[in-house]
């Protein structure tokens, strides 16, 4: 079947998750503010959500429509062709959000869908009561500047849950934006990463499984894994495409470190969960004293901001001690998210390149340091 996705996206990451569903050979894409809209049918919907390292979710587009009233709320929802995706006793829960529209009440837009939703498949069932006993199918909408966009999601837990990191330090980076930090930084599967604020580890985790071309899902479960309307075969056949891409046999190593022995220890028990333990290797160091152990490396990391984990202050003189032990060095590349504007400053040198990132609802910006 022809299916239209969203796929809604942390704000900065929107190029490169458009980059990555090409190369998934996804159809007419179009990276938007927020959200990257693409074509493609059952196979798509399988590999895109095993596949991607970026995505939050992967989302059918199920109809958009004007709908400043309930009244153009129900009827443009009621028209949408649900009995496509929704079988007979499927779940359909409704949630979503409304922006800078006239339908502002969320808990009325969501039962005002709800009962749309309720009416389309009693006509198309000829039931008068759904037991809702099967798989969940979560419509999911979103109202804005008075435009609804009907969704429905395929992915269940949020793509970022690949399943490793069962434990975590007190900060620590999702793993979607870590991910994109290593695109950023043209992470290779011969290259030696480190990450000598390393936390939980999941800079170099992520790290390892974008060079590899490892599919961060393989190991988690998906929604629409569950729908009867996707062929089961399609997904075994994914999977095993999947690992047949893997790198293998590479020189990559990665070096993390933190001062914290708690957050090492996390680190090291999450990349045992991976097929990656015995070329992540963790340590007890303070940065003061960063080690280079290779003569070429990439440094990520993603220091503390100063607002959770220390004072503005604090961080600003850590920012100086990276300046100290990052030196401009032939074969070195440097990348550091913060969102402290003048991060530059203390560590002494202007950025090669900048991209800006969200961190969550934090404005930052990966400062790349590499010539
Ligand atoms: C924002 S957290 C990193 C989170 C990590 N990316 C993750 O995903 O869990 C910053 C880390 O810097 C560490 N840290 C703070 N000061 C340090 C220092 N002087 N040397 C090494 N690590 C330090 C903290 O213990 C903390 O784990």
């Amino acid at each position: 079947m022809k299916l239209r996705f969203c796929i809604p996206s942390l704000l900065g990451v929107e190029g490169l998750i458009a980059d990555e569903l090409r190369f998934l050979e996804a159809e007419d894409v179009a990276a938007e503010n927020g959200r990257v809209l693409f074509s493609g049918d059952e196979t798509t919907l399988a590999r895109v959500n095993l596949c991607s390292h970026f995505a939050e979710r992967v989302q059918i587009v199920v109809g958009a429509f004007h709908a400043a009233s309930f009244e153009e709320l129900f009827e443009g929802t009621r028209r949408l062709n649900w009995e496509d995706y929704i079988g007979r006793e499927d779940a359909f829960p409704v949630k979503g959000y409304s922006l800078k529209s006239q339908l502002f009440s969320v808990s009325d837009c969501q039962s005002i869908i709800k009962k749309a939703v309720v009416e389309r498949l009693k006509e198309k069932y000829g039931l008068s009561w759904f037991p809702e006993s099967g798989p969940r199918h979560q419509i999911q909408f979103s109202i804005f500047n008075d435009e609804a966009t009907l969704l429905l999601d395929t992915t269940g837990d949020g793509l970022h849950k690949r399943g490793y990191r069962l434990r975590q330090n007190g900060a620590p980076i999702k793993e979607t934006l870590a991910a994109a930090l290593c695109a950023t930084a043209k992470l290779r599967h011969y290259h030696t990463l480190y990450d000598p604020l390393c936390g939980s580890g999941t800079i170099l985790i992520e790290g390892a499984l974008y060079a590899h071309n490892v599919a961060p899902g393989l190991g988690r479960h998906f929604d629409a894994e569950r729908f009867d309307w996707m062929p089961r075969e399609i997904w075994a056949r994914e999977k095993e495409r999947a690992v047949s891409l893997e790198k293998t046999d590479t020189d990559f190593v990665a070096y993390g470190s933190d001062i914290d022995p708690a957050a090492v220890a996390v680190a090291r028990e999450n990349a045992a969960r991976t097929k990656f333990a015995d070329k992540l290797h963790f340590e007890v160091r303070d940065v003061r004293d960063f080690e280079r152990r290779s003569e070429r490396g990439t440094v990520i990391c993603n220091p503390p901001y100063g607002e959770r984990l220390m004072t503005p202050e604090d961080a600003q003189a850590l920012y100086r001690v990276m300046g100290q032990v990052f030196p401009r060095t032939h074969g070195w590349s440097y990348s550091v998210i913060t969102p402290d504007e003048d991060f530059e400053t203390y560590f002494g040198r202007p950025a090669d390149k900048t991209r800006k990132l969200y961190n969550g609802m934090i404005k930052c910006r990966c400062y790349m340091f590499f010539k």
